[in-house]
């Protein structure tokens, strides 16, 4: 694997590549890779001929400087985990790599960026939209892959693409989950031994929803979900919607797919998980 870390090295390379005809896949991460992201490699590595994975931590998109300097970054285990699966290139930049001082960047993605996840952090999908753009414009991906365990993120990736009329194909991959259901998060290796328990209350009430979807009306679904969060001990929720999938508003009778999302805080780390219902 190919280890580069400035734009220039990237997109030469690339370029190199690209005349000969050769596909090419990008799988944007930042890094403490764990299973779920090792499968978005493999994706890509099913359905493109070159596949660039980035580790970058984008500081934009933090809004709590003390979960950015926390943020795990074991770069020599990701490096080991990248050529098991059989990346051609990582893209590992230095910050300065990618942002030259103080810029500005505003894309008007409208209220997918306010809602769920962008009401509780303020900013967070313009620092998302920011450095995906800058590492489309590097990398120049024929496919961009990403997780569903993101999926407000995927949607508004898929936003600003329709948007900018970026030449890129998004394809959204499954959430990987631990044995006991909870959901692969680099953050999880922040959680103690208790938290690692009562975080399992939020794919359980996942499933429990996803099983009773249909049989119950979305209100009380929604309503038994919080009771059920709100009893386990160490859990502070944030918000569990039952949405539909392309609007993220409040699902109804026509909503063509409809997804559960949820957040909370348990101990000191923020946890999201979704499932889709229909
Ligand atoms: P990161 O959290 O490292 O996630 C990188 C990609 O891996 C995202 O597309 C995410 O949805 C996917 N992923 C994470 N956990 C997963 C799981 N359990 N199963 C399947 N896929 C999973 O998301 C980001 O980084 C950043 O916001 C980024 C897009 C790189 C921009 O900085």
């Amino acid at each position: 694997m190919k280890s580069l870390t400035t734009k220039q090295q990237l997109s030469q390379y690339l370029q190199a590549e690209r005349s000969t005809g050769a596909t090419i896949g990008f799988v944007p991460t930042m890094g403490a890779l764990h299973r779920g992201h090792i499968t978005l490699i493999e994706r890509a590595r099913q359905e493109c001929d070159i596949v660039v994975c980035s580790i970058f931590v984008n500081p934009t998109q933090f809004n709590d400087p003390k979960d950015l300097e926390k943020y795990p970054r074991p770069i020599e285990a990701d490096i080991e985990k990248l050529e098991q699966a059989g990346c051609d290139v990582l893209f590992n930049p230095p910050v300065n790599e990618m942002y030259a001082g103080n810029e500005q960047w505003h894309l008007e993605i409208g209220e997918l960026e306010h809602l769920l996840e962008g009401a509780f952090r303020p900013g967070h999908y313009q620092g998302v939209t920011q450095v995906v753009f800058k590492l489309f414009d590097i990398v120049k991906p024929d496919k961009a892959f990403f997780g569903q365990k993101d999926y407000q993120q995927f949607m508004v990736v898929n936003r600003m693409v329709e948007l900018l009329k970026l030449p890129v194909k998004l394809v959204m991959c499954p959430i990987e989950r631990e044995s006991d259901g909870l959901a692969m998060s680099s953050r999880n290796v922040h959680l103690t031994p208790a938290d690692r328990g009562h975080a399992l209350v939020l794919s359980r009430t996942l499933q429990q929803v996803k099983n009773e979807f249909g049989a119950a009306d979305i209100f009380t679904l929604k309503e038994q979900a919080v009771t059920a969060i709100n009893r386990e001990p160490g859990v502070e929720l944030d918000y569990f919607e039952i949405v539909d999938g392309v609007t993220l508003h409040v699902a109804d009778q026509n909503s063509k797919s409809v997804v559960a999302l949820v957040a909370a805080k348990v101990g000191n780390t923020r946890l999201i998980d979704n499932m889709i219902l229909r």
